[in-house]
């Protein structure tokens, strides 16, 4: 199944993760792909944004891993956030420690760049793919040279996301 939104700005981007957000459950795992600058981690920001994390979230393209307490529900529970950026080996990635958190009952999980894990990954997960979206580039309508237009596709493949995302869906078009 997959579902596509059209953002305008960072601002809505990040409402969608934040709405997405409240959907999410400790053990989940999504892969973000697409250009860079697509807005992966904008998106992921107001993830943590909708789970009450307070800290400012940073790329963590030299750290690899960035790891956030949240509470949900009573229970203690982990964001782990990921960019796998210019990672080619499949060691370098087990050299972060990441085995420890990908798909623990406590930990949601949020791979930027992470087709090599997904490579190797056998249970679901959720796929959000980022584009920049030109609109009418050819008569330069709606087009100002700044592009903030993105395309956002959720791709679900198994019951437990496609339930996920068809709820995302009702929120956003209410
Ligand atoms: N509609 C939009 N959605 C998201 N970001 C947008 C949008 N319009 C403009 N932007 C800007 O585009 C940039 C997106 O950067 P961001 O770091 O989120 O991308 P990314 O996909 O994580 O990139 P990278 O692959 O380098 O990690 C930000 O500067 C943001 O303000
Ligand atoms: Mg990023």
């Amino acid at each position: 199944m997959r579902l596509n939104f059209i953002t305008s700005s960072s601002e809505q981007t990040k409402e969608i993760g934040r709405k997405l957000s409240g959907f999410l459950s400790a053990g989940d795992v999504i892969f973000f792909l697409g250009e860079l600058g697509g807005g992966k981690t904008t998106f992921i920001s107001g993830i943590a944004e909708g789970l009450a994390i307070k800290e400012n979230m940073s790329s963590p393209s030299f750290t690899l891993m960035n790891i956030y307490d949240f509470n949900k529900n009573g229970a203690d529970l982990k964001l782990v956030h990921c960019d796998f950026y210019r990672i080619d080996s499949l060691k370098d990635i087990t050299d972060t420690g990441i085995e420890e958190y990908l798909y623990d009952s406590k930990t949601v999980t949020l791979i930027e760049w992470g087709s090599l894990v997904k490579e190797i990954v056998c249970k679901k997960f959720l796929e959000i793919k980022f584009e920049y979206f030109f609109e009418d580039i050819v008569s330069g309508k709606n087009f100002d040279g700044i592009n903030q237009k993105r395309k956002i596709t959720f791709a679900a493949s198994d019951a437990y996301w496609i339930s996920k995302i068809e709820m995302l869906k009702n929120t956003m078009f209410v």
